[in-house]
């Protein structure tokens, strides 16, 4: 019996382990190579991001905009406007797992 329960907890000290190292890492990720352009909050209002015009994502009208493919593949292969790459794609440094998860952070963005 108290073995169980010792295998239990572990189990749960496991999943919640786990689940933050997930979140940090798209957070992370966010924040080293992403927030210089979209900046911390998603809202842009950095030097390079006002300069690219780039887009408030904590906007709900913006979010409603995107669809959570040509994000992946703005993520993984860059963003091309008129011609221009304005955004490289990040395949040679980002997981396709770890895109995922950032379209995941994109999403969860507030105001
Ligand atoms: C050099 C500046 C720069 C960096 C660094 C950058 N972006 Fe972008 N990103 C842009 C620009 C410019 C656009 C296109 C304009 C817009 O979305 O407002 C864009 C577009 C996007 C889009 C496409 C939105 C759509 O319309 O589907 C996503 C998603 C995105 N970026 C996520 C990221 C993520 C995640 C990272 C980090 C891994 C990142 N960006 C790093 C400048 C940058």
């Amino acid at each position: 019996m108290k073995s169980i329960t010792k295998i239990a907890l572990a189990g749960i000290a496991l999943a919640f382990t786990a689940g933050t190292a997930f979140a940090a890492t798209a957070a992370e990720n966010w924040e080293n190579s992403c927030a210089s352009c979209h900046g911390a909050d998603g809202k842009a209002q950095t030097k390079q991001g006002k300069k690219l015009k780039v887009r408030d994502y904590t906007d709900p009208a913006v979010q409603a905009e995107m669809k959570d493919d040509t994000m992946l593949k703005a993520i993984l292969e860059g963003y091309v406007q008129n011609g221009k790459t304005t955004m490289k794609g990040f395949k040679d440094e980002l997981s396709e797992d770890e895109a995922k998860d950032l379209v995941k952070f994109i999403r969860e963005l507030k105001p």
